[in-house]
């Protein structure tokens, strides 16, 4: 399929770019103007919360990546991956995993070929995950990941940008019916339990951005974790995710993060 297909709206300078405004958050430089100007907007929304969110959503992936490995997980699937920046899956996952890292993004395809993909075990691939059967049939997929063997399939920070219409759920099952037992979810979202108004603020902030962004209530994330048994402590905020340094944390986020093993 040509590149162009795949490539969202808001690749070029003139209109805020979802990974661009995260990349900003997390302090890189690959950003434009039109990017900081929404991100700041949402830095206000968010009393400055989505600064601290950003980093807690990147230590979550760290450590969810890292319980995976212990539990014997070699193979890793990055849906949504984003730009490159510290603590990438490969890096965390350990020298004998393999990774497929996926965006629809043409910048990030570029930096994650550069940037990521730079051993034989690490792969990057340009394309949609609403498309599943695409990527999981996908040569440098098939390459690099054995479905016969548990796989670590990883939508971080990214559903929220899909969707409705599109039925995140039905996505996250066609993932699921082709993974075997032992196989990890690792997945974050942005709710609006919590912060019904500023999550709605904020949404109105990306109706101008290269993707629309929509949170989801509680019920609805923990859905996606269907087929699959949540680990401990369940599907929490990012503080509360194995994380002893944070737990005496009183500290809010829009976020639920949680990891789920295939039955
Ligand atoms: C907020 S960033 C999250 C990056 C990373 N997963 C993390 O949590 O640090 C969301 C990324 O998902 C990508 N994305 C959004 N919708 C996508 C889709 N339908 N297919 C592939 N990538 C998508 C965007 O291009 C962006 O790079």
């Amino acid at each position: 399929m040509p590149a162009d297909d795949i490539t969202p709206a808001g690749v070029g300078a003139g209109t805020a770019n979802i990974a661009r405004m995260y990349d900003y958050w997390l302090g890189g430089k690959d950003n434009f103007a039109v990017d900081r100007e929404s991100a700041e907007e949402v830095v206000k929304i968010s009393q400055g919360r989505v600064l601290r969110g950003v980093r807690l959503n990147r230590d979550f992936l760290g450590r969810a990546v890292r319980t995976a490995a212990r539990a014997g997980v070699r193979q890793f699937l990055d849906l949504g991956s984003g730009l490159p920046t510290r603590e990438n899956v490969h890096e965390v996952a350990g020298p004998d995993a393999r990774v497929v890292y996926v965006d629809y993004d043409p910048v990030v395809a570029a930096h994650g070929r550069a940037l990521l993909a730079t051993s034989q075990d690490v792969g990057f691939v340009h394309a949609d995950l609403r498309r599943p059967g695409e990527i999981l049939g996908h040569p440098t997929v098939r390459r690099l990941i054995d479905f016969a063997e548990p796989v670590a399939v990883m939508f971080v920070s990214v559903l929220h940008f899909v969707d409705d219409a599109d039925d995140p759920r039905r996505i996250v099952g066609e993932y699921r019916d082709a993974l075997v037992p032992g196989s990890h979810l690792i997945l974050s979202h942005l709710a609006k339990d919590d912060f019904p108004d500023r999550m709605a603020a904020t949404e109105r902030v990306y109706e101008g951005a290269s993707a629309r962004l929509g949170a989801r209530s509680r019920e609805e994330i923990l859905a996606l974790f269907d087929g699959f048994e949540l680990l401990e402590p369940g599907l929490v905020g990012p503080t509360e995710w194995n994380a002893p340094e944070l737990a005496l944390s009183a500290e809010k986020f829009a976020g639920l993060v949680g990891v789920g093993v295939r039955r």
